[in-house]
């Protein structure tokens, strides 16, 4: 329905409901079975420059309120993954679903090299910067606010389109992180990357994940987000996508009042199916209908 038609940096979205980055963006049929659910738009599993196994199973567990991850960033490398996204392009396009080109790499220069090859296949570039278990990837950069300046601001200058960073929250002063990613020119903030955690086999007596640690997802994490949201929003003029936890257009709803212009949906997938987009962006409406607000009213609502 055209009431949820949302704008992000002069991109048209025919709802503000995304795929998350991860397991769901790996392949084209992936992808564009979600863009049958309904999705606004569809975010890729990060990529880098060059394949990538990622790490040893196990590499998710289910846990309370979620799940805790370890893949270590498993990709087959830009060249090979833009094939994929070129195989459902087009029809992605028919269904008027959007691309967000997920990348990480080592340093500036790999991020620009791979934002660039991106480029034209994609709407909008997310870093990720902020995966919390892959060394010398991810968060190693995005807990250090000069590391992240300098990322950001290499792959501005690499491209065009817009560029979001996705901010772990595995740091004590998250303000300090989004303030050196938009003073190096970020067009928006993606947030949150996944919270630290772990789990033990108590049988086993050692930890379930083979990297031991991983990224708590789901339910559990909201209010985490929510947060993060909250601060952002009080702090930045950019447009902020919210992920972490959401399940139903009450939690899409929360996301917003707290600030965030579109949000992203990872784990409820598992939980509501595939076309959890679709009844998302279903109860988005009924509650708008219900209280006579629009989209544009509610985000930031919460705020004074
Ligand atoms: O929890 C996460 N897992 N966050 C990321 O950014 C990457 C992913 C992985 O591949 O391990």
């Amino acid at each position: 329905e055209c009431m949820l038609k949302t704008n992000i940096c002069g991109i048209e979205f025919k709802n503000p409901v995304f795929l998350a980055s991860g397991i769901m963006g790996e392949t084209g049929s992936a992808l564009k079975r979600i863009a049958k659910g309904g999705a606004g738009a569809v975010t890729t599993k990060s990529i880098g420059l060059n394949p990538n196994p990622g790490h040893k199973n196990p590499t998710i567990v289910e846990v309370y309120g979620g799940f805790l991850n370890a893949m270590g960033l498993p990709n087959p490398g830009v060249d090979e993954y833009l094939e994929e996204i070129e195989k459902v392009r087009d029809e992605l396009n028919r269904m008027d679903v959007r691309i967000i080109g997920s990348i990480y790499g080592k340093d500036e220069e790999e991020f620009a090299e791979v934002a660039k090859k991106m480029e034209r296949y994609v709407d909008i570039i997310e870093l990720n910067i902020s995966c919390p278990h892959a060394k010398g990837y991810g968060a190693t950069i995005g807990q250090n606010p000069d590391l992240s300046y300098d990322v950001c601001k290499a792959v501005k200058k690499a491209v065009k389109i817009p560029v979001f960073a996705k901010l772990t929250p595995n740091v004590t002063d998250i303000i300090e992180i989004a303030q050196a990613v938009v003073d190096a020119g970020v067009d928006g903030l993606v947030a949150i990357n996944t919270v630290r955690g772990m789990a033990i086999d108590i049988r086993a007596k050692k930890p379930i994940l083979a990297n031991k640690f991983g990224g708590l997802s789901g339910k559990a994490i909201k209010s985490i987000g929510i947060k993060v949201v909250w601060d952002l929003y009080e702090n930045f003029d950019v447009p902020i996508i919210g992920v972490g936890g959401i399940m139903s257009g009450e939690d899409a709803i929360e996301y917003m009042m707290a600030g965030a212009s579109a949000v992203q949906i990872g784990s409820g997938v598992y939980y509501r199916g595939y076309d959890i987009f679709k009844k998302v962006c279903d109860e988005i409406i009924s509650f708008l209908k219900e209280e006579n607000l629009t989209l544009e009213e509610i985000v930031g609502m919460a705020h004074e």
